[in-house]
Formats: structure tokens, sequence, C-alpha cells
């Protein structure tokens, strides 16, 4: 095995290098202060995070999966309400259905953009005799079409919570940036995001007042003032050392995100040259079986937080053990669709259900794409992967 060339999924470490001496000396700040939840800070990187989202209010908390928990909380999610979104998607956008007693509604999702089909939504909805929101996921770092599901909220009176962990400073096609129309947009600070803290963290943006008001309630115990209750909340706060440093690395974000969208431009490049096709050409149509992201075009912006591609099922899994004996990293998002999660068994769906989701959790795979990565380390992750289509792909998908 040779192995000159190594590229890891993401290399925090090349991101931390040229921030440390800023990092380290706004950390240092924090603990001789002493102040470390909530605070100054966390006001302050709340101040910028609205502005970045071109939203009124954002509201820090302790992670995405609290965010999406807090926004449903917030809109009133009772037992037994119905909250749809898509089955192809992190754990926590159903999980937070789920710990409030209200029950996932399953939508698949479209094969080009791997978001939830808005046309299946509004059946979905159809179907539902207690919908009270819905939960459109900005996958990857590629926004939904913000005014069509917007309208879809208002036609059915739901509001609509924007799941935008992995998709801070998205742009739709109409040019409208993840977080600022929904009535909550929910985003996470995990560090492999693209814009990571060291530990755990999350957001919630919202123009409406009496929401936001309410969300920042909710994350402190429900109290307010302090101590005296009149809902209850839970313990959801972001720290101050997580603030300093989300807000050096927001002065960095739009140029990491254009390095994610150049390095996705040069993937595409290189497996067009090898005879790939976009996403919205299925696998089924033959050609060089491999697909890349189909992308947006201006004045969208996809940010890239996973750069996916598609190959047959039958050697999905083997390519990626061969990528790791050449020392490339990779990460299958997700295996498992949600309404096949033994957790979910009593929802009632059966495999078939969603088959866009099945289908893409078997034949999808991400490919490191953190902006720092060099167009050696690309071109060695691309042909060893064409080379190994090549030699290995069935003959019919
Ligand atoms: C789509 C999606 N939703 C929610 C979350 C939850 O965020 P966190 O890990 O910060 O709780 C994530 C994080 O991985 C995610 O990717």
């Amino acid at each position: 095995m040779s192995q000159s060339i190594t590229v890891p999924l993401l290399d925090l470490k090349a991101q931390y290098g040229p921030l440390r001496d800023e990092i380290v000396a706004a950390m240092t700040e924090v603990v001789e202060a002493q102040w470390f939840i909530m605070g100054p800070n966390v006001k302050e990187l709340e101040t910028q995070v609205a502005e970045y989202c071109h939203a009124k209010h954002a509201i820090g908390c302790a992670s995405g999966s609290d965010a999406l928990l807090l926004a449903l909380m917030g809109i009133g999610i009772e037992p037994g309400d119905e909250v749809i979104c898509p089955s192809y998607t992190f754990f926590a956008t159903a999980g937070s259905i789920h710990r409030l007693g209200a029950k996932p509604v399953f939508v698949d999702i479209n094969p080009t953009t791997y978001n939830m089909d808005l046309e299946l939504v509004r059946e979905a909805a159809s179907r539902c005799s207690r919908l009270k929101a819905i939960i459109p996921v900005h996958l990857f770092g590629q926004s939904v079409d913000m005014t069509a599901y917007n309208q879809l909220g208002a036609d059915l009176g739901v509001p609509v919570i924007e799941d935008a962990a992995q998709a801070i400073g998205s742009i739709d096609n109409n040019g409208i940036r993840a977080g600022s129309t929904g009535t909550v947009g929910c985003f996470s600070f995990f560090p492999s995001k693209n814009l990571g803290g060291f530990g755990d963290g999350g957001i919630m943006t919202t123009n409406d007042d009496v929401l936001a008001e309410r969300l920042g309630i909710l994350r402190l115990h429900g109290g307010k003032p302090k101590y005296y209750h009149h809902v209850v909340g839970i313990n959801s706060r972001l720290d101050a050392l997580q603030a300093v440093i989300l807000s050096i690395k927001l002065k960095h974000l739009d140029d990491w995100h254009a390095a994610r969208l150049r390095n996705a431009e040069r993937y595409n490049n290189m497996f067009e040259a090898a005879g790939s096709k976009t996403s919205s050409t299925p696998l089924s149509e033959g050609g060089f079986p491999l697909r890349t992201p189909e992308g947006v075009s201006e004045p969208g912006r996809h940010i890239y937080n996973q750069y996916c591609i598609r190959v047959p099922e039958a050697i999905r899994n083997q390519l990626r053990d061969h990528l790791k004996d050449q020392g490339v990293g990779t990460e299958i998002y997700y295996p498992v669709p949600l309404h096949e999660q033994a957790c979910f068994e009593s929802l009632g769906y059966k495999l078939g259900d969603l088959p866009e989701s099945e289908s893409a959790a078997r034949e999808t795979i991400a490919l490191p794409i953190y902006p720092e990565l060099t167009e050696e380390q690309q071109n060695h992750v691309a042909s060893t992967i064409c080379k190994f289509v090549e030699q290995h792909a069935p003959a019919k998908v």
C-alpha cells in the first residue's frame, strides 16, 4: 500500500493554526473574567449571528438539537401533534419532535437535492389530522426553496421551522438566507460544522419579537424573572468560551464557504472528466456510475457542509474501505433513514415507503471538502475513486 498522501475527512487543526493566537487570547480573557455562562460575549455573538443570517433575533443555546427542541416548545408543540420532517437527515430533526410526545411524519426527498420534496410534503399534510409544524432540513448545506415552504406553511396554517444545523450562510435559489424567513431557524455549532465551536453549541433565529422572548426564557428553565416560572423550560445555555471562539471564526466564514465551493467545483470537474453526471440523473440511466451534487446557481449559495457523491449500492461500502486504505477519510450521511430506525418502529413505516431516502442512504458517500484541502489531495481522492469505480462497478445498476 503506497500512502504518501493522506486526506482526513476534516482537518480542524489546519483551521485552528492561523487563528490560534487570537483564539487563545480571547479565551484567556474569558478565563480572567470568570464569567462562563451567557453574559456579554454570548449577547455579542447573538447580535453578530442575527446580522449574518439576516434575522431580527438570534438566541444562543447549548446545541443544534436543543435549538430544534426549543423551537418546537416555543411554538407550542404538544403530545399527539404531528410534525412533518424528512427521514433522510440527522437524528435530532425527528428526535426533537418525539421528545415532546409529538409524532414525526416522515416525507421522502427529492433525489437531486437530497432535501425534502415539497409536493410530497403537501400530500403528507393532506393526510394529517393534527399537523402543527413542518421542519425542512437544509441538508449538506443546501437550502430548500424557502419562498415555497413559507407559502405552504401559510396555506396549511402551520409554522415552518428551518433545520439549518448544516447551513449557516446558505442561500436558496431566490437569494433567501437560511434562518432569515422561517418561523425559527435552528443552527448547530458542533465542531464539524462550517462554523464550529470547541464543543457543543447552537443558536435560534427568528423575526418574531414575542417568540424571541419566549425562546430566551425557555432556554433558562422557563424562568422570568429568574426563579419565577410561568412555563417549564430546559437548561440550554451557551457558554462564553464558545461565544468568543465563534465570534472570531464568524469573520472568516464567508472565505471558508468560498473555499468549500471552489473545492466542490474542483471535484465536479475531476469526476466529470471521468464521465460522471450530476445528481439530477439517476444512476440507473447509465454512463459512468458516479453522481456529483447538483449544486445551486446564483443568487443561491451551497455551503457544502458535506460534499456527497453517489455510487451504486453494490460498491459503496467497498469504495469506502478502499479509500480508507488509501489514506482518505469519508463518512456515510446517513446509513439508516429515520423511518427505518428501531426506535420509530411503532410509527409503522416499512421498507419501500420512502424509496428515495432509502436509496440515498445506500448510495451516498461524503468526501473531504474542508477549506484547507489542497488540489493535490483532491486529485488523490478523485483519482482513487474513479479508478475503483471503473474497475468494480456492476454492469447494471
Ligand atoms: C441536520 C441536523 N440537525 C440537527 C443537528 C443537531 O445539532 P447538534 O449536534 O449541535 O445537537 C445536526 C448536527 O449534526 C444536524 O446535522
